[in-house]
Order: structure tokens, then C-alpha cells, then sequence
């Protein structure tokens, strides 16, 4: 999770700014909203790699036209009492994986479990923002998406597959949900860039040289290792997750797979990305769903924590922490490099910068 800050910028706010900027790259208004909601979550939960740190690729994929600002809707291709498969048509990665976890939530209520799989897409920012839709509504809720290459796969010595995220979420009590959202990456690629421009050295078992040796240098790093890490730490088990990511989306769908996804920040071609959305009904399995996800959740806060530690956390509990100093301190805090970056962007779109108050926190 990332460190607080020192500079607050209130929601509104950044919602204002995201959609302005969108808007002067050329996306609709309705676009620009549904990845202004997508970016601002990702840093109230305390994703900084996955939030408005990304707004430079969004404005630049939609105004060179490499991707579509809005104007129309993913298209269902074919589909089933329980199953579809969409075409998001290019549209930015969050407005196809709105509407496509969407029809998930529609399969579920009427068929128990609805899965669609997605080709045409965009990058997707957060995997967590599309299954909590679903466990909003009392449904598990699943979403992974294919990524250009930065994984080094076990015993390779070169970048095959994307950092592959997952998100798999099941809602508990009194509002209470288990929220996993991970990278099959031991870490997300921007929390190597925030130790390279902190100056700072990576902890083992994230990523490998040129030479296919570990290496705690940012300015060596020729790839990330998968989840484990290392042969010997059972990276494969990461790799297998990536391959299981890359084969619900990209090769269920007709997606571009694997090595042959567009590289981040270019923009010959459409990304033409594939997702996957999971949504199932508890009700249609056990009844009592909700009081055993909720003593499951508990048993393992409940336990003892080692010395040094407060709690014993389970998947969710991180950004529900993160969202309650954000509350605390009247709106999300972001370090003042990041806070010029944006301003740097805002003034090259013509667009007002960032209002915000200076606390230490
Ligand atoms: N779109 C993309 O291409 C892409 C690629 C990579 C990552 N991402 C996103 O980046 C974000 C960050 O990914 P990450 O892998 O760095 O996440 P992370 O390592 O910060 O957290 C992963 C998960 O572990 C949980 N967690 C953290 N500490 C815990 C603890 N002590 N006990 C129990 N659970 C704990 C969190 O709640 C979270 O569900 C995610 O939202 C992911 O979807 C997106």
C-alpha cells in the first residue's frame, strides 16, 4: 500500500480534473466519468500504481486515436443464459469492463452464475473495481485482464507474459467483504518505478536482470518475477496463475496473447486487450452464505498476530484502511512530485490544475 503524502486533494476535485482532462483529449463526457470513478477509487484504496499516476497514457491512447474515447458501446458478439462474449468495440478499458461485468451481474441473478469474456479493450486500470460491483449486489465477483509483457516466466531469461492482475471478491456482513486484487507479479510494475524515482533499492524476489539473474537495482530491472519469486520460492505457481489469467481472457475471447500484446506507451496499434468477469449467486449453493463468509473472515483477524504486528489482516482490510485516513484527512494524499506531475499534464491540456491543501500527516 503506499505511504500517505503530504498534499490533500478533496474527491470532487480530482474527479473534476480527471474528467476535464479526458474530455480535452477528445473522450465523451460519459467516458470520461467511468474512468474518472475507476481512477480516483484506485487511489482512495491506496493503488497509487494504478491511479491518476496513469492519466498520461488514458489522454495521450485517446487523443492520438489508438483508442476510442466514447461515442458508442461494447458490442455482445454471442452470448448464452450464463455466458457472453463481448467486443469492447476499442472503448477505454473501464467503460468495456463496466458494461461487461455488468452482464455478468445480470447472468448471475437469473442463471446463478454469469461469465463473459471480453476482447477490443484498453487497458483496465484496478481488477477490484469490477468484481465489487457485483459483491455490492450480494454476488462473488471475479475480473482479471491480460497486460503487455513485464513477466519474466520461470528458467526464461525474457518478458513473455503481462502482470496479469486478478481480483476475486465475496461479500460478508453489515457491508464486510473479502476483497483480493493482486498482480500474478510479485509486485505491480509502478511500485518498481516509485523505488526508482524514491532512489531507492528493490526488496528480493521482485525482479531479474538482462541476464536473467535477481536483481535489487531499479535501473537493472529487464523484467518482474512472477508471485513467489524465484524457481526455488515456487515462482512457477505465479507463472501458472499469469498462463490461467492469460487463458480466460485473452485466448477464450480471440484477444492479442501473451508477447504479441502491444507494448505499454505505444501506439502503432489497438491494444485489443482481453478481460474476464466472474459473477456468482451464493443464493443458488448454500443458504447461509454470508454468516460463514463472515466467521471466515473473522477467525483469521481473530488470530494471534507475531510480535510487532497489531492484526492479522485479511484481503480488503489494507484498502479499507487506506479509504478511512482518506476520510480522516478530508480527501486523498498524494506526495508533491506526483502533484506536479499532474499539474504538468493539466497545463499541457489546457485544463485548470489541481486545487489542494498542504497538511503533514
Ligand atoms: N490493469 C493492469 O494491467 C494491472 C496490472 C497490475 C496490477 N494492477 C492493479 O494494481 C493493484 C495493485 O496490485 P498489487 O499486486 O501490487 O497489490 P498489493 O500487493 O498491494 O495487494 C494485493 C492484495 O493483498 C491484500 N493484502 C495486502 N496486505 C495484506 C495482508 N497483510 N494480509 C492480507 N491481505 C493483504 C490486499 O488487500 C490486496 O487484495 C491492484 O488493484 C491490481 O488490480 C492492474
Amino acid at each position: 500500500m503506499a505511504e500517505a503524502g503530504e498534499i490533500i486533494v478533496n474527491m470532487a476535485e480530482l474527479d473534476r480534473y480527471v474528467v476535464s482532462c479526458m474530455m480535452a483529449s477528445g473522450a465523451t463526457e460519459d467516458s470520461a466519468r467511468v474512468l474518472s470513478d475507476l481512477l480516483v477509487t484506485a487511489d482512495y484504496r491506496g493503488h497509487y500504481t494504478h491511479g491518476l499516476c496513469r492519466i498520461d497514457v488514458y489522454t495521450s491512447d485517446v487523443k492520438c486515436g489508438v483508442t476510442c474515447g466514447g461515442g458508442k458501446d461494447p458490442t455482445v458478439v454471442k452470448e448464452t443464459v450464463a455466458t457472453a462474449l463481448i467486443d469492447g468495440n476499442n472503448l477505454l478499458g473501464p467503460v468495456v469492463g463496466k458494461f461487461a461485468m455488468d452482464v455478468a451481474i445480470q447472468k448471475a441473478k437469473t442463471a446463478g452464475v454469469g461469465i463473459v469474456t471480453v476482447r477490443g479493450s484498453n487497458h483496465y486500470g484496478i481488477a477490484g473495481w469490477y468484481s465489487l460491483r457485483a459483491t455490492k449486489q450480494g454476488l462473488l465477483g471475479m475480473s482479471m485482464t491480460n497486460s503487455d509483457k513485464v513477466m519474466i516466466p520461470t528458467r526464461s531469461k525474457t518478458r513473455s507474459l503481462g502482470t496479469n492482475p486478478l481480483s476475486m471478491t465475496a461479500p460478508g456482513k453489515d457491508g464486510d467483504s473479502f476483497e483480493l486484487d493482486m498482480a500474478c507479479t510479485t509486485v505491480a510494475w509502478g511500485k518498481v518505478e516509485i523505488k526508482k524515482m524514491k532512489g531507492e533499492t528493490l526488496p528480493t524476489g521482485w525482479a531479474l536482470d538482462k541476464g536473467g539473474k535477481e536483481t535489487c537495482d531499479t535501473s537493472a530491472v529487464a523484467g518482474l518475477l512472477p508471485l513467489g519469486g524465484l524457481e526455488q520460492n515456487s515462482g512457477y505457481k505465479g507463472y501458472g496463475l499469469a498462463m490461467m489469467v492469460e487463458i480466460l481472457t485473452s485466448v477464450l475471447s480471440g484477444a492479442e496473447m501473451c508477447s504479441f500484446v502491444r507494448k505499454w506507451k505505444t501506439y502503432e496499434k489497438p491494444a485489443n486487450l482481453g478481460h474476464c468477469f466472474l459473477a456468482i449467486d451464493p443464493g443458488a449453493f448454500a443458504e447461509g452464505f454470508t454468516d460463514r463468509m463472515q466467521n471466515l473472515m473473522d477467525h483469521n483477524r481473530n488470530l494471534e498476530p507475531v510480535e510487532g504486528e497489531e492484526e492479522v489482516l485479511v484481503a480488503g482490510d489494507p484498502e479499507r484502511q487506506h479509504m478511512a485516513l482518506c476520510d480522516k484527512l478530508g480527501g486523498i494524499p498524494y506526495h508533491p512530485n506526483q502533484i506536479e506531475f499532474l499539474d504538468d499534464i493539466a497545463k499541457s491540456l489546457g485544463v485548470d490544475p489541481l486545487e489542494h491543501v498542504t497538511k503533514s500527516c
